[in-house]
């Protein structure tokens, strides 16, 4: 999977010239938008269903402009423009107050939320857990869990496969980035914490806030604030464990219990805690989203199925995958790209301009939240044929030996940024990608899935949530 530029290269916007300059506004103006409607409106319509909304904007344009919950807001639908904001112009640009707000409302930091000298000396120590060395000694972790879960299933047993996935990349993960196996309770007080998570953040987005006063707490925000206490005290635990054990290893929480900044102060108590509750968030939701949606897509198309398992049986013979099988298994990555493309965990992402900037020629005022637009992106026609149907051939080509390879296609770079890109794109990109493959290809060679749920209609909660998604189990 290509490796999204992260070198911030130094532009400046007044000057450059670039190729959207000929439908440039002759005055810099505001962005089109729905600007006669009530803010109110555009807060329900946006809290009701933020992908429809955004994707409604592109009516407008690749720039559109909005105003809902007091502020304003523009909507990037251009690959190349999502380019500049993430990475040729990223340092005009910082993740912003609205998403801060929303960060605080969870009482969530950590290295997603830091910005400046705080976020690159964080960066670079949690870096070191996600070399490519690393992300190679954790893949038995990533397959062992596999098959843990499978040895679980009995053949025609019903699964909720979005449960299921989030158990297994929860083990995954606590066992490669933690070194620790986590015991089923340890694993419920996680997820009843992301649980109450998505909960809250719905009440939130369906505007009780925007119809209560602040000051009164909801259900869901008590419930949450309760298992968030509860999770807190388990990375505590987890903290004094790992110092009393001695263990001097690289993986993650070594790294943030015994490790130091480049400066060589040492993170605080709190930076330790904020950051294992944001990665024991960020590390498995968004995949087991992925592996979700990708389970299930797979399941509704028998030729890719076919397809896949001739890869897994080429490749693998009777035995499970291991990393150095990963560069031959391109059916099954482009599986992986193809259900992200679809379904992206994170399906748009914010931006502040420090002051004020323009984009393609529009005024974005300091203060403004820029909304890349993933999810209407990586279903424009203009990138994509067919961008509604599920076609991990797109991804494929014939290789010299005849066996399937990965290309690109013609396309902009960020048509397609699962990942983000840029200084901040995703840490975990090539551990989720990893595990993904591994546990797609584990799961073929032992398991058929059959649709129960026939069809997803999927809300944006922590991540992109599908919901439950029910599928019969049958053993190989
Ligand atoms: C399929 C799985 C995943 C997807 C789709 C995904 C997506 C993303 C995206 C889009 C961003 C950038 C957000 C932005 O620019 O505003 C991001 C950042 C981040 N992700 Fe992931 N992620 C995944 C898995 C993981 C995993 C497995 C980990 C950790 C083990 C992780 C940890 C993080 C962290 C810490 C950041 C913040 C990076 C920074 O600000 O420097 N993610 N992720």
């Amino acid at each position: 999977m290509t490796e999204p530029r992260s070198t911030a290269k130094d532009r400046d916007p007044t000057t450059d010239a670039d190729d959207t300059e000929t439908t440039r506004p002759a005055v810099e103006s505001p962005p089109p938008g729905p600007r006669g409607l009530p803010i109110v409106d555009n807060t329900i319509g946006f809290a009701r269903d933020p992908l429809e909304f955004l994707s409604s904007m592109r009516e407008y344009g690749d720039v559109a402009g909005y105003e809902a919950f007091d502020r304003e807001f523009v909507v990037v639908s251009d690959p190349g423009l999502v380019e500049e904001v993430l990475v040729s112009r990223d340092d005009e640009f910082w993740r912003g107050e609205f998403e801060n707000e929303f960060g605080e409302a969870l009482d969530i930091e950590g290295v997603f939320f830091a910005e400046g000298d705080r976020w690159r000396r964080q960066r670079t120590l949690l870096q070191n857990a996600f070399t490519p060395a690393r992300i190679r000694s954790y893949a038995d972790d990533m397959v062992a869990e596999t098959v843990r879960l499978l040895e679980e299933w009995s053949d025609g047993e019903v699964v909720d496969i979005r449960e299921a996935a989030s158990t297994l990349t929860l083990r995954a993960l606590t066992r490669s980035l933690f070194d620790l196996e986590f015991e089923d309770d340890r694993t419920d007080r996680v997820r009843r914490w992301v649980r109450a998570m998505g909960a809250y953040n719905d009440s939130e987005f369906l505007g009780v806030r925007v119809l209560l006063p602040s000051w009164i707490p909801s259900r869901a925000e008590r419930e949450y604030r309760r298992a968030t206490a509860d999770v807190t005290e388990l990375v505590g635990e987890l903290v004094a464990e790992r110092r009393r054990s001695d263990a001097d290893g690289d993986d993650l929480l070594s790294l943030l219990a015994t490790g130091e900044y480049p400066d060589g102060s040492s993170p605080s108590a709190e930076e330790i805690t904020d950051q294992l509750l944001l990665f024991l968030l960020a590390g498995h939701e968004t995949t087991a989203t992925a592996l979700t949606y990708a389970c299930w897509l797979l399941a509704g198309d028998n030729n890719v199925q076919s397809r896949l398992e001739r890869e897994v049986s080429t490749v693998l013979g009777d035995r499970d995958p291991a990393f150095a099988d990963l560069s031959d298994l391109a059916v099954t990555e482009a599986v992986g790209r193809e259900a992200l493309r679809l379904y992206p965990p994170l399906p748009f992402l914010q931006r502040e301009p420090h002051e004020e900037t323009t984009l393609a020629g529009y005024r974005i005022g300091s203060g403004t939240t820029v909304q890349l637009n993933m999810y209407s992106i990586h279903r424009d026609e203009r990138w994509w044929t067919d961008p509604d149907a599920f076609r991990p051939d797109r991804w494929l080509a014939d290789g010299e030996d005849g066996q399937s390879v990965l290309h690109g296609g013609d396309r902009p770079e960020y048509a397609y940024f699962p990942f983000g890109g840029g200084p901040r794109h995703c840490i975990g990109m090539r551990f989720a990608m990893t595990e993904l493959q591994l546990s797609l290809a584990t799961m073929v060679r032992r398991v058929d899935l059959e649709r129960v749920t026939t069809s997803i209609d999927p809300s944006f909660e922590v991540s992109l949530d599908p919901g439950p998604v029910e599928m019969r189990v049958r053993k190989r």
